[in-house]
């Protein structure tokens, strides 16, 4: 029934009348409103009314929180961006539409990783967009011309060129201190650090051995040197005002997944000429990722169903995943499409994403979505949160308090 229903859209005349689909999702920067926007414009070739519903906030707390609480009170949106492991929650409480039916219409080779993140308990529940390589450095190269400095490929020469940038009064490394900005800071310090063996033990296996490692320590004494190199005005700075700064030669760097790009394409900057984007240090080889997924919610009404599931085919369709991961700054969801018109950042993120994932060594992003439970990451934010604000707070009790957090999911699971 449902696969006939797909078939519809295809069959209605160009005039008839559009299905409002509500869609909840929190892509407000200027990039990421244009990638929204290509979603909203395909979908109307399948006479589906994109009704906008994005609730502000980086990282999509906010969202999840709007979310709850549009959900407690009996108004669910028809789509959610809803991702990582959490889909497998909101799926087991029963919210969610199983896709089962509908997606074996869907084109396209997947990744295995997104085959897992968007199956529960193993039924289909979530429909993938794109993935975001999150270990990038973003520079302005300009500015390191005019200063005759190297590009950064370690840590001691980030420091050297911080040196001579704060000399000059320019920034060197932009950040907006918001909780989950540092937390996504600090996971790819810990990558850095440790590599992906040991990111992986500690945030997918827990290992008791890794959380209280010393490398953890490293991590977090590096978020301190870091800190030193961004300008206090940061508390509360949105992850694209951080990009601008980088963008008109305010400062030097920013350290950010690679929403950033879309940010860029947005303002029509271009990769090696405008800007330059730069694996962090000792994370050429390594892919900490995090994939944007839809979900819908269930509904026994046949119109609201035959949207969804035009959504769905929508997203997968080869068009519209070319036209999105190119304004959003991702790499498709789809194995199979060909990334010839991709930037060399696109490029290595889908060559290293294929290794990386080849040799079970993708790292998924804590900060993101794609690693631990939305408790469990709410917590590590605060601690992360606080230890940045507040040089007075020791080390070790840091790391100890991260491990004491991430033991109780150990436990829990
Ligand atoms: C991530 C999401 C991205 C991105 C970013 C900043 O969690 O996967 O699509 O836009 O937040 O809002």
């Amino acid at each position: 029934m449902l696969k006939r229903l797909m078939a519809i859209p295809l069959l209605l005349s160009a005039t008839a009348l559009a299905q409002p689909l509500e869609v909840l999702h929190w892509w407000t920067s200027a990039g990421e409103h244009a990638a929204a926007d290509i979603l909203r414009q395909q979908l109307t070739h399948a006479q589906v009314e994109w009704q906008d519903y994005a609730v502000p906030g980086g990282g999509g707390d906010s969202a999840m929180a709007v979310l709850k609480a549009r959900v407690i009170a009996g108004q669910h949106p028809g789509a959610a961006q809803i991702i990582g492991p959490n889909i497998r929650l909101w799926a087991r409480l029963g919210y969610l539409q199983p896709l089962d039916d509908w997606s074996t219409a869907w084109p396209g080779e997947r990744y295995a990783t997104l085959e897992t993140l968007t199956h529960a308990d193993g039924v289909r529940t979530a429909v993938p967009v794109s993935i975001h390589r999150i270990n990038w450095m973003w520079l302005n190269p300009a500015l390191f011309q005019q200063y005759n400095l190297p590009l950064p490929t370690s840590w001691s020469q980030v420091f050297q060129a911080a040196e001579v940038f704060q000399a000059a009064g320019i920034v060197p490394l932009a950040h907006g201190a918001q909780a989950w900005q540092t937390a996504t800071l600090f996971e790819t310090l810990l990558l850095s650090v440790g590599g992906p063996e040991f990111y992986r033990a500690y945030f997918v296996d827990l290992d008791p051995n890794a959380l209280h490692d010393v490398r953890v320590a490293e991590a977090l004494s590096l978020l301190r040197r870091l800190k030193g190199i961004m300008d206090p005005q940061n508390q509360n700075r949105e992850w694209q005002e951080a990009s601008q700064m980088v963008i008109n030669g305010d400062a030097a760097m920013q350290i950010m997944g690679d929403w950033v790009k879309g940010e860029f394409t947005a303002q029509h900057k271009l990769p090696g000429k405008d800007y330059l984007c730069m694996p962090v240090p000792g994370t050429a080889q390594n892919h900490l990722y995090s994939a944007d997924t839809f979900v819908f919610f269930r509904s026994n009404k046949a119109d609201t169903q035959r949207a969804q599931a035009a959504f769905a085919h929508t997203v997968l369709d080869e068009e519209t995943q070319r036209r999105f991961s190119l304004a959003k700054g991702t790499i498709p969801a789809r194995a199979d499409i060909k990334l010839e018109g991709f930037d060399d950042c696109s490029q290595t993120s889908a060559h290293v994403f294929r290794e990386a994932e080849q040799a079970g060594l993708l790292a998924p992003s804590m900060a993101h979505s794609m690693a631990t439970s939305p408790g469990v990451e709410s917590a590590i934010f605060d601690t992360l949160h606080r230890f940045f604000r507040d040089d007075s707070i020791p080390i070790e009790i840091t790391q100890l308090r991260l491990a004491q957090i991430l033991s109780a999911l150990s436990d829990h699971e």
